[in-house]
């Protein structure tokens, strides 16, 4: 197939290197890709973390090709359609009980910068104007709208654009490597990190000037750092004992990555404000939403006259139709064929064929939860990121696998539904490449 590569703009991509030599998909199904050239690719990251259910389910290819057909779009604005309701149901049906008003957007970043902004306006009309800071972590993942990137703390996505947000600060993350190297599930080590929440940042700021937290519970794009064990039970308290509302953007964790529904679940910890998009429709149109405490919704009701606008917030393509109709199709799928479970029970020899790659070439750390996991590799001397890239390469070239890497680490997420011989093709295809690593 001959395409003309001069025209697209690659996002978070190395356009002339790609164009050099592209790698294309032109079908999927279950767990495979299909690239351009007929090879059957085995999908080791679920698309891009967000594939949960496995590629062209056919309960949500028919609901979104039905919906197309039925009405393509509804005005959101004083105006709206059913489906929007129903996917807003079923979705506060699965959230963290106590978290049941949901708000819906179009990605992970649309989220998070809705959930921002929610914090601030909530801590304003209750009259507690003071709280306008916002707090991230470092390594931290938001996605790429000024008020993610803000709480974001990934210096390439931050330096070029500016100050960004006034009065966001960061947390130290918790990866420690010297202490917790090759841990299997939730490090041991590293709980006492979160005390810096209250001792240091909250100390320098003064804790009544802070509106949120924002935290992934697993940090997925910066390579997966995994909480240490209690961690994110003490921000938890840190932040009740303030009065500090805590967002968890779960845009990677939600919709059985963990076993669990989301990451509240699995750690037990639930926040104020959960954002999502990614799984939510198994990626088959974009949405995101942010689900929050039924309260916090309250508290905008009751600050505006009935007959106004309670929040000034709001996207053209918010709770679109088709994307509603894949979100409910999608939740469905979850539900009525148990792949979060199906995910936990997969969990153990996942964990297994990970820590396998243990001892092979420039392998310094394995960690992984759930059905995600990072092998982190030395760096070759002076340049960053080649190893990992090579692998990639090699994978997707030779092996027929798809990987995501991030400098050099190799990030891996499969759709909830792989198999036990699927979990072996996927590591034994990344230690064949390892094994020939220079
Ligand atoms: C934790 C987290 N938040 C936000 C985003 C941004 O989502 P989107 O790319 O849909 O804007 C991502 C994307 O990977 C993410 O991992």
């Amino acid at each position: 197939m001959t395409i003309n590569t001069e025209h697209y703009w690659m996002p978070f991509t190395a356009n002339r290197q790609f164009k050099a030599r592209p790698r294309l998909m032109v079908g999927a199904q279950g767990m495979h890709y299909q690239a351009e050239d007929g090879r059957q690719i085995l999908d080791g990251t679920a698309g891009l973390w967000c594939v949960n259910a496995g590629h062209a389910h056919p309960a949500i290819v028919s609901a979104v090709a039905e919906q197309a057909a039925a009405m393509d779009f509804a005005p959101p604005f004083q105006m709206s359609h059913p489906k929007a309701f129903e996917a807003a149901s079923s979705l506060a049906a699965m959230a963290p009980a106590g978290l049941n008003r949901v708000f819906f957007c179009n990605s992970g970043s649309e989220a998070v910068d809705t959930a921002l902004k929610m914090a601030l306006a909530y801590h304003k009309l209750r009259g507690d104007a003071l709280r306008t800071r916002l707090i991230g972590r470092e390594r931290g993942y938001h996605g790429v709208g000024f008020g993610g990137i803000a709480v974001g703390g990934i210096a390439g996505n931050r330096k070029h654009f500016g100050p960004t947000l006034a009065g966001v600060d960061h947390l130290r993350h918790p990866l420690d490597l010297s202490r917790n190297a090759y841990s299997r599930g939730e490090p041991e080590h590293g709980a006492e990190i979160a005390d810096e929440f209250e001792q240091r940042l909250l100390a320098l700021h003064d804790p009544a000037t802070v509106a949120a937290l924002i935290v992934e519970p697993v940090q997925g794009s910066t390579g997966v750092i995994i909480p240490p064990k209690g961690y994110l039970q003490k921000l938890r308290s840190i932040c009740d004992k303030y009065g500090i509302l805590l967002i968890f953007d779960e845009v990677i964790t939600g919709f059985g990555r963990l076993g669990t529904a989301f990451a509240a679940d699995y750690f037990g910890v639930v926040p104020d404000i959960i954002c999502c998009a990614k799984g939510l429709t198994n990626a088959a149109v974009p949405m995101g939403a942010v689900i929050v405490r039924q309260s916090i919704h309250d508290a905008f009701m009751q600050a505006a006259p009935e007959n106004a606008i309670e929040f000034y917030h709001g996207y053209t393509y918010s709770a679109h139709p088709l994307a509603c109709a894949a979100a409910i199709a999608t939740l469905a799928v979850y539900r009525n064929e148990n792949l979060f479970d199906r995910a936990a029970n997969s969990a153990a020899a996942f964990e297994a064929a990970a820590h396998g790659l243990r001892g092979l070439p420039f392998v310094k750390d394995v960690r992984n939860l759930g059905l995600v996991c990072g092998i982190e590799l030395e760096s070759r001397p002076g340049k960053p990121g080649a190893r990992a890239y090579e692998i990639f390469e090699q994978c997707f070239w030779e092996q027929g696998i798809l990987i995501r890497t991030t400098g050099d680490i190799i990030a891996l997420s499969p759709p909830l539904i792989i198999s036990a011989s699927q979990i072996e093709e996927l590591f034994a295809g990344i230690a064949h490449c390892l094994k020939k690593l220079k």
